[in-house]
Formats: structure tokens, sequence, C-alpha cells
């Protein structure tokens, strides 16, 4: 078998498309939706993240704002800027991106943002409003691999879905999400004893563990769905996924490859979530 391959450039394209006719209808009203984009200190691959996420609200004619802070940014100072947007009626979405310097405590950070703005989905209130069934604002980057799969007419229901990785940022509210979908769920760790007893009996296998081409063809079931969330750089500077996507390839129904995968869908889900903000905050 040859995988179906998922492109989520293409698929991204569609998604903004339609979240543009939503954001144009704003504007007509008189309401531009606005992102407010916050990184603290120098990490080369959130900067190219964090540029990424305010190019693409411009590209939605969005208003963004990218507040760039020095890495040694006192925490009172973040919090205050924080409080800050809360306020300010252009913003309708506020993201810090993570990891934030040690010397923050970055659950504070993410208390402080509100809720109504909190388009991470990472406020307390927000992940309970997920586990409870009630979502009110998805993370993006599980809601773009939610979409990847909706769009590839992958079946959800009923489903064994398996998630290698226990982020609060991926892997549990995939798992969430999933569950809420009628998929039969199973969270495996880094520490899972034989792995791959799991992820062979995956009909849908979501990767996001932060290891190079660590699942293998082997590992997988002819005909799953695979979603590689990992981005790592190899040392000859080329991108390669958590999935080894040559030996993948071959034995899986669909997959995403790794870069044009996941990483399109997660800015995606970011405008969508910017835009949804702001037609509440509208009503
Ligand atoms: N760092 C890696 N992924 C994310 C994300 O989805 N949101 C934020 N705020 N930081 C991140």
């Amino acid at each position: 078998m040859t995988a179906r391959i998922i492109d989520g450039k293409a698929i991204a394209q569609e998604v903004r498309a339609e979240w543009k006719v939503r954001a144009d209808a704003l504007k007509v009203r008189g309401i531009t939706p606005g992102l407010a984009v916050i990184i603290v200190g120098e990490d080369p691959a959130s900067k190219v993240y964090v540029a990424n996420k305010v190019k693409a609200c411009a590209e939605l004619g969005l208003h963004s704002e990218h507040i760039v802070l020095p890495a040694d940014t006192a925490e009172s100072v973040l919090l205050a800027k924080i409080t800050e947007l809360n306020h300010d009626p252009k913003i309708h979405g506020i993201l810090v991106q993570l990891p934030v310097p040690r010397h923050i405590d970055s659950s504070k950070v993410l208390n402080a943002i509100s809720p109504d703005k909190d388009v991470d989905g990472f406020h307390p209130e927000n992940v309970g409003a997920l586990v409870t069934g009630n979502m009110r604002f998805a993370p993006c980057t599980p809601f773009g691999a939610m979409k990847l799969l909706e769009k590839s007419g992958v079946t959800i229901e009923g489903k064994h879905a398996v998630i290698v990785g226990r982020s609060n940022i991926v892997g549990k509210p995939m798992a969430l999400m999933l569950l809420q979908a009628n998929a039969t769920v199973t969270v495996c760790t880094s520490k899972t004893v034989d792995l791959a007893k799991f992820t062979r009996d995956a009909d849908i296998l979501v990767v996001a563990t932060g290891r190079p081409k660590m699942i293998t063809g082997d590992m997988i079931k002819p005909g799953a769905a695979v979603i590689d969330v990992g981005i790592n750089r190899l040392p000859d500077g080329k991108l390669c996924g958590d999935v080894d996507f040559d030996s993948a390839k071959g034995v899986a129904g669909w997959i995403t490859p790794v870069p044009g995968g996941v990483g399109p869908m997660t800015i995606t889900m970011l405008v969508a979530n910017t835009v949804q903000a702001a037609e509440r905050g509208a009503k």
C-alpha cells in the first residue's frame, strides 16, 4: 500500500479561505479581528513560529501585534502586559509563545490571559471546558490535526486512536478531541512498555514526542491514518518528523509529511480561533 499524502498546505489554504469569509463579514460591521502574540527571549524556532503566525494574520487582513520582550523580562512585566491586552478592545486573541524562560512561571502566565481571549485554549477554564465536552477554544495543533483527518475523509467514530506523547499542548487535548469524536483512545508516553504493541493496533496514530523518526513502518497498522506532529532539525539541516516517513508511507493509508503537514494547520486554526473570539465579542 502507498499512503495518500495529506497535503497540509493545500488544506490550510482551503480552511483559511473559509475563515476569511467570516473575518470579512466582521469587517463589514466595523470589527477587525486582532491577535497579540508575545514572545519572551530569543529561541530561534519560536521566533520562526511567531513570525509565521503574525504573517498569516496579515494575509487574512487581521490586525496583529507582535510583542518581543527580552529573555530577562521580569514575570511581573509580562503579567502587566497581558493585563493591558486583556483590556484592549482591538485585541480579541492573546498568545504567549511557549516555552517561556525558566524564571517565569508559565502556569501563572496562562492563568493571566482572559479566558475569552485565550486563543490557545490553555487557560484552566478552557481546558476544563474541553474535558467536559463544551469546548470554547480548541488548542491549535490538535484542532488542526482533527481538521486534516476530517478533510481527508478519515472516519474517527468507533476507531482506535493512539497518541504518542502526552503534552498539554498536543497529546492531552488531542486525546480529548478524539474522544469527543467517539474514538477509542489510548495515550502512550515515552515510558510505555512495548510501544509498538499499541501503535500497531492504531487505526489513527498521532505522534508528538519530539524524537526524530521514532515511529517506523513496522510499528504501523496497514491502512492507518498517521498524523506526525513532530518537527525536528537533523544535523544536515533538513527537517523531519517523529515518524520515519520513508518506511511509514508504504504501510499507512494516509500520512502527513513534515514539513507541509500539521504545521500550516496550527497557524490556520490560530487565525480561526481569533476570528471566533472576535465573533463572540461582537454578539
Ligand atoms: N509552542 C509550541 N506550540 C505552541 C502553541 O500551540 N502555542 C503556544 N503559545 N506556544 C507553543
